[in-house]
């Protein structure tokens, strides 16, 4: 009992829940194949019904993440404490030996990745009301672990993958806090900069500097595959399409922002509002970070309750500029229709562009990357 009394006032760990092995191991029936809903780079994560009777996403971290108890619990407790509509709930998690395991209210309806941006096997049908709905749910989120989160929380991974649905597809930003669970010498951040490249801030992929700018500049990013419905990145597309904020940016210079908005719309949104959200995209990833809105101003803008300046919108930070991204185009590809993007399967990530990533180039930005990754100065 003294024990336990030491435990938890060491730890301070009131509010956290502590799952034991075994019931995660009955949970997802011995973490069964079947139940594995997917894999980042963090680990794995499965779908499992809890004793309560829940249904959660239980992430298995991998097995170099050996951060110890108290640093463990210190975080979790962090995370657990952060409650919003828009962010993924953390139930609690698992630190016995060596296992450190995550449990996450489960949603259904799976990522941004998987549904709007996925191979076409989701039934979801993303009109223009819902995707507005998502986009202003999602910078809510975001605006709340930034400006509202005390010790404020700087993402370091939006991206399509990481905005969930819920059964009415209110969006639920996943994975917030997560980076510093992971000993910062762990390598699976090299693995995992292959699917958020289009999303990374210049400044934090090439110098490191990872403030909320470069949460914003994701969002940035993200706003825009949503109004599009197409991935940042696709060398499958002509020459001049492939990156969708370059094509942002050629389109609004020449006033035809309007031509951006996803096809598959057929006409049947409002333009105003499209062209309003793609602006405040170009806001969000301009090239100086100093000039991209704070997130509470993001979503005032989305919502109309303030003026998008246009005036003010400067170039933004293409990554292709300093990584030489643009050459590669895939030897043997099949045509893909226009606005899907290869997702994979059996990663579960969202990651089209494998050519660009296996070059040169993209190495080089990784070991950047990777270096920055023990800068954290958040
Ligand atoms: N709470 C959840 N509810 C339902 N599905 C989830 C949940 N959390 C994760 N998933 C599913 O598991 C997949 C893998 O998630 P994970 O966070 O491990 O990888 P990722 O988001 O693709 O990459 P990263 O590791 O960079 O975040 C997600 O794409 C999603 O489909
Ligand atoms: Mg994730």
């Amino acid at each position: 009992l003294i024990c336990i009394f030491y435990f938890v006032t060491e730890f301070d760990i009131h509010n956290v829940k502590f799952y034991s092995y075994k019931e995660l191991r009955i949970a997802t029936e011995d973490f069964s194949p079947a139940n594995k809903i997917g894999e980042g780079g963090f680990g794995s994560v499965y779908k499992g019904r809890l004793k309560d009777g829940k249904i959660a996403a239980i992430k298995v971290l991998s097995a170099e993440s050996r951060q110890g108890v108290r640093e463990f619990v210190t975080e979790i407790k962090v995370i657990s404490e952060i409650e919003h509509e828009n962010l993924v709930k953390l139930y609690g998690c698992c630190v016995e030996d060596k296992h450190r395991i995550l449990v996450y209210n489960y949603l259904e309806n799976n990522s941004l990745a998987q549904t709007l941006l996925g191979s076409g096997c989701s039934n979801i049908q993303f009109n223009w009301k819902t995707r507005s709905k998502i986009c202003i749910g999602i910078a809510r989120g975001l605006a709340f672990l930034h400006e509202e989160v005390r010790p404020y929380i700087v993402h370091r991974d939006i991206k399509a993958s990481n905005i969930l649905l819920d059964r009415d597809l209110t969006p639920k930003i996943s994975d917030f806090g997560l980076a510093k669970l992971i000993p910062a010498n762990m390598t699976h951040v090299s693995t995992r900069v292959a699917g958020t490249i289009g999303y990374l801030a210049p400044e934090y992929a090439i110098r490191g500097q990872l403030t909320r700018k470069a949460d914003i500049y994701g969002f940035g990013v993200l706003l825009m595959e949503i109004v599009s419905g197409r991935c940042n990145t696709n060398t499958r597309l002509p020459i001049g399409e492939q990156y969708l904020l370059e094509q942002a940016w050629d389109l609004y210079e020449r006033r035809e922002l309007v031509g951006l908005v996803d096809t598959f719309l057929n006409g049947d949104f409002d333009a105003e509002e499209a062209c309003r959200f793609l602006m405040v995209g170009l806001l969000c990833t301009q090239d100086n970070p100093k000039l991209r809105p704070s997130m509470s101003s993001v979503v005032k803008m989305l919502t109309g309750e303030k003026d998008v300046e246009e005036k003010k919108i400067t170039k933004p930070g293409l990554i292709s500029d300093f990584l030489d991204l643009k050459v590669r185009r895939p030897e043997k590809t099949n045509p893909e229709p226009k606005y899907t993007s290869s997702y994979n399967a059996s990663t579960g990530s969202n990651n089209l562009d494998n050519s660009t990533l296996s070059s040169g180039t993209s190495t080089s930005a990784t070991m950047t990357f990777s270096a920055s990754y023990n800068d954290q100065s958040v």
